[in-house]
Parts: structure tokens; sequence; C-alpha cells
């Protein structure tokens, strides 16, 4: 039921074959489950960046017994992209999005013309977006840019009576705010096709001589990559090898991982350290992991390790 990087375009995410439909940012769950039940023919995928979120709605989910549902923890945007087939999807809900109210945080908002642009490539035709919010300014942008993009008509029904029931529905009742609701309809479709980036990378790792350095200090530092950045975050010594695992947040594009990079004893005639991505939590392999293993493996070289050979 968890959808994990490693398991994007690898096989079918669903045995059986039905309307495809998406919330983003499902928060504790509720309406996935509302959805699960009240169209047994639907597969559901749902995503939310917060760890809080998938193991709330991990647990609602299991108890419910729905089996026709697939949470993935980590933005939107990537299970869009790299999940949803171009044309594929009957319908995205939004409900209650982060409403990002101050301007310099604006573009972190979900409804922007880029998401709109990817959204108008992946909904079936007169595929829609169910949006719900009690925020007057979101509600207005998402609405304009759908309008301005010429991809989709919008209409302004009443909401699911479902999409007023959960915990932020809930919560802005309480206050008596206000609640908004847009269906956009797919029209039209941006003219960039928005391929998958998710693509697995082979195996990366480089080959040193000299010994491996003792840790006695440990500053963290950060590379750059075109599309993200890479944070070496610490790095800790193996009791029984005495390899060294790299603790490696990796942001790029729209994935974020936490892997481990090993430099450890390596089994080659020609050399005395290997630097690879440790198969913990199995990451996916990336542009992102490879320049992780490239920049520790420069980080091992100002240590005194010379590169013999790297496969990257
Ligand atoms: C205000 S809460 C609403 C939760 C739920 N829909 C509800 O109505 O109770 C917004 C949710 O969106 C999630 N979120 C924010 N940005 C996201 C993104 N880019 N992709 C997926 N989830 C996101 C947050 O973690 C949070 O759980």
């Amino acid at each position: 039921m968890l959808l994990r990087p490693f398991d994007i375009g690898e096989s079918a995410i669903f045995e059986r074959t039905g309307p495809l439909v998406f919330e983003a940012g499902f928060g504790d769950g509720s309406f996935l489950v509302h959805l699960a039940r009240a169209h047994p023919a639907w597969n559901i995928l749902g995503a939310d960046v917060s760890r809080g979120s998938i193991s709330r709605a991990f647990r609602r989910v299991s108890r419910a017994g729905v089996d026709r549902v697939r949470l993935f923890q980590g933005k939107a945007e990537f299970l869009l992209r790299n999940v949803v087939p171009e044309n594929g999807l009957f319908r995205m809900y939004v409900n209650f999005p982060d409403p990002w109210p101050k301007k310099r945080h604006r573009d972190r908002r979900l409804l922007k013309p880029p998401f709109l642009a990817l959204l108008s490539t992946r909904l079936a035709d007169q595929g829609t977006l169910l949006l719900t919010t009690d925020d007057a300014a979101y509600f207005t942008q998402a609405v304009d840019d759908a309008k301005k993009s010429g991809w989709y008509t919008v209409s302004e029904p009443a909401p699911p009576a479902a999409a007023l029931r959960t915990k932020y529905a809930r919560k802005w009742n309480v206050l008596q705010r206000p609640v908004y609701h847009a269906c956009l309809t797919k029209v039209g479709a941006s003219a960039e096709s928005f391929p998958r980036t998710a693509t697995r990378v082979a195996m990366h790792h480089a080959l040193l001589t000299g010994p491996l350095p003792r840790l006695e200090a440990f500053e963290p530092f950060r590379r750059r990559l075109a599309d993200g950045h890479i944070i070496v975050l610490g790095a800790l010594t193996r009791v029984g090898d005495g390899a060294i695992l790299f603790e490696v947040r990796i942001e790029e594009d729209d994935l974020t991982q936490e892997i481990l990079i090993e430099a450890k004893r390596a089994h080659a005639a020609q050399a005395d350290v290997i630097v690879t991505v440790s198969t913990f939590g199995r990451p996916l392999l990336t542009r992102g992991t490879r320049e992780a293993v490239r920049a520790i493996t420069a980080w091992l070289n100002e240590r005194g390790l010379n590169t013999v050979e790297t496969y990257f």
C-alpha cells in the first residue's frame, strides 16, 4: 500500500484497471477512505509530503480494509509526473492545500502554473481537478491561472460533502470560515510533454587506494545540483568492518531522499576502498545519488585517498 521511490515505474501499481484518481495532500487519509468506499471501481493514489500524514493515513486506510489505495510520501508533483500516464488521470482532488499566505512563499503553493501545465498532460480529456479551500486569495489565483492557461474550463459547483468533513474542513468550520470550491475540467493540454524524471541510473561507485580516515570531527557540507542540492549531514563509523557511513539528504527536482553512502573495504586487488550507495532503505538510484557518491569520493581525496577507478 505504501509506494516508495524505488517502486515507481517498476511494475503495475494496481493489479487491475479502473479510473485513476489522485488526492494531493491527503492529511490524515480520511478522504481517501471515503473515496475508496464510495467508488469501489476506482484506483486511488495519494501523496503527502509529511511523515506524520503518511503514518496516520496508513493506519486509517489499513483499518478501513480498503485495498485500492496507494500512498506515497513525497511531493504530489513527483508522483503525478512519474506514475500517472499521459492522459491517464480521471480526477484529482486537492482539499485545503497549504496556503503559503506570505508573498515570498507563494512559489511553494501546489496549484501554480507549472503544476497546472503538468496536470493538463496527465488528466484524461474532460478529466477534472476538484479544489476545495478556505483561502480566498489562493482560490482566486488558482482559478485565474487555470482560466488563463486555456487548458481548463472552470465551474464553481457545491463541494463534495466529504470534502467538508476532512480534518481541515472541520477546523475551519468551527471558525465559521467560508469554503470555496472549483471544478477544473481539462479541455486542452500544455505543449510541454513532462517526461518522467525518475529514470533509474545504473549503480555508481568509486574505487580508491589508501586508508580510510579516522573520524574525529565532521563538518556537514553541501553541493549544488542542476535541479537541487545534496547535503552530507553526518558520518559514522560502523562497528565490525570500520566502514564510514555518510548520511546524505538529496533534493532533486520534486524528489527528496535520505540515503546512506558507504566507504568500505574493497574486495578488489587494485583498491582498498569502495564508495557506493548503501542498499539500506532501498533508495532510487538517480543523478542525485550519483553526484553524492562523487562528492564523498572528493571528500576522501581531500583526506589523502587516491581514486583509481570510477563508474559514474
Ligand atoms: C492543510 S493540510 C490539508 C490536509 C487534508 N487534505 C485535509 O483537508 O484535512 C495540507 C496537506 O498537504 C500536504 N502537502 C503540502 N504540499 C504538498 C505537496 N507538494 N505534495 C503533497 N502533499 C503536500 C501537507 O503535508 C498537508 O498534509
